[in-house]
């Protein structure tokens, strides 16, 4: 066990535990090792950061997390529920019903107002339209986007929307909060801006959030920080302790 895992919250605030999980890409003869061996915790009640240098497996993670792609070998844990043993359709339920992602691009639904775009998780777990709608222009109003519920994605700003984003995560209230950069396609004041409504709206302790960068300006919002390098994690340690450089 982690050193460090004494003085942290009890086990049942373990929210994803990965274990020596492996994730090859076949790519013909020349096979890429995107996780090799890798283990990683995130606990309810924390903001943990996947970080290091693009390419080192920080979205693969991320992605086999989710369950949206398979592994080679080990185990994932969401929740105590290990993804290894549910079908493909359990996969999806479950994920639709307890992750909220926000994407590195949005993916805002261009046809959609702002309303409805973050209506979607609530139209898909059987919502009835206008129910589903007033929870939108609820959380809507928390972001400050309470006067653009009518708009539509492509009227707002790169910072409007990436909130549009993180409404549209939040509003089904899932346990499990992930962000894929979110400080990529933004300027530096606005991402932070961003960082800042995720640790206020998202840092609950019945939630995990994983935030994956590696934008060293943003680190200190996190708890704790797992460093990837080459596939591996090579280091994990609160966020206090984590030196830059
Ligand atoms: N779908 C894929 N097919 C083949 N190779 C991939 C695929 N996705 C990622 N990779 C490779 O796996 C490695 C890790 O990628 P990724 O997890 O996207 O890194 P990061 O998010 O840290 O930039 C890279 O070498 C990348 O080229
Ligand atoms: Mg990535």
């Amino acid at each position: 066990m982690n050193p460090h895992d004494a003085s942290r919250a009890g086990a049942d605030s373990l929210a994803v535990a990965v274990r020596n999980v492996t994730k090859i890409f076949p790519n013909g003869d020349t096979p890429t090792y995107a996780l090799r061996d890798v283990s990683f915790e995130a606990r309810c009640g924390e903001l943990t950061m996947i970080v290091g240098p693009s390419g080192c497996g920080k979205t693969t993670l991320l992605s086999v997390i989710c369950g949206t792609l398979a592994i080679d070998s080990g185990t994932i844990s969401v929740f105590g529920h290990d993804l290894g043993g549910m079908s493909v359709a359990e996969i999806t339920g479950f994920r639709s019903k307890n992750v909220g992602f926000i994407f590195q691009q949005f993916n805002l639904i261009p046809t959609l107002s702002v309303m409805e775009n973050v209506s979607i998780p609530l139209i898909l777990q059987g919502w009835n339209y206008r129910k589903a709608e007033e929870k939108a222009a609820s959380i809507l109003a928390e972001v400050g986007l309470g006067n653009r519920l009518n708009s539509f994605p492509k009227q707002l700003s790169g910072g409007q929307q990436q909130r549009v984003a993180i409404s549209r995560a939040l509003v089904h209230d899932p346990k499990l909060i992930i962000c894929d950069e979110p400080t990529a396609s933004l300027d530096a004041k606005t991402g932070l801006h961003a960082l800042e409504l995720l640790k206020k709206s998202a840092c609950r302790p019945d939630r995990c959030v994983i935030v994956v960068t590696h934008d060293s300006r943003i680190f200190s919002f996190a708890d704790w920080i797992a460093e990837m390098e080459d596939g591996r994690v090579v280091r994990s340690c609160p966020a206090a302790e984590f030196h830059h450089g």
